[in-house]
């Protein structure tokens, strides 16, 4: 009888072990003070650069890799693009970096393109830092704004936005330069 008792008190102190054992909280987050980062003032930068769409000639630097519908917005279509960013419209002027992503027809009813890129700079003391853009561009527009959405390097914890205004167009080619002003909030 004694030992029947002591067995159920050895299973009670069992279960409640395995039960603390399973509501053991894991520590995955910290709060932590900015000053580790090193994160000071926070600053506004503007950036003007020009995007060149080259998609005609022998060395295009955005090809299209899905074709869309055969109809006017040629919605479904998808660009990826490697394309360079210059301080001039002329693309010979300085190189600053690439604009590396992809642009997809998003809209059915209009020519409006879904942008997803990071504007990687190689230039002064942004080489190696990149911006992340994605957002909504009806090309057709005088300006399209989209969002800055984040960054790397000296752009960690970016935000803001682009403007995007057509600087030349060649319906045959269709290669386009565009001219960015980008307003970034950064460290
Ligand atoms: C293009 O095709 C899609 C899918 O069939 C359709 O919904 C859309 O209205 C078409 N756009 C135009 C401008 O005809
Ligand atoms: C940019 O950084 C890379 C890698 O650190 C370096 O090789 C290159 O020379 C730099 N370019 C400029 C223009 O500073
Ligand atoms: C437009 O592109 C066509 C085809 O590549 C080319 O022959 C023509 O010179 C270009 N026009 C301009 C103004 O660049």
């Amino acid at each position: 009888m004694a030992s029947k008792f002591a067995s159920l008190g050895f299973l009670v102190l069992s279960m409640a072990i395995i039960s603390s054992a399973m509501a053991k909280e894991y520590s995955f987050a910290s709060n932590l003070d900015p000053k580790v980062l090193r994160l000071k003032e926070e600053k506004l930068t503007h950036f003007h650069m020009y995007w060149h769409d080259v998609v005609g000639g022998t060395k295009p630097t955005s090809v299209a890799v899905l074709p869309g519908l055969s109809n006017s917005t040629l919605f479904g279509l998808v660009n990826m693009f490697d394309n360079p960013l210059t301080v001039g419209p002329d693309p010979k002027s300085q190189l600053v970096g690439k604009s590396q992503g992809l642009y997809a027809s998003a809209a059915q009813q209009e020519i409006g393109l879904l942008m997803a890129m990071n504007f990687a700079f190689t230039y002064g003391k942004y080489n190696g830092s990149s911006i992340t853009i994605l957002g909504r561009n009806p090309i057709l527009n005088t300006v399209r704004e989209m969002p800055v959405v984040g960054g790397s390097g000296r752009f960690r914890f970016a935000r803001g936005y682009a403007e995007a205004r057509t600087h030349f167009f060649n319906a045959t080619s269709l290669d386009a330069i565009v001219e960015y002003n980008i307003y970034v909030l950064h460290y």
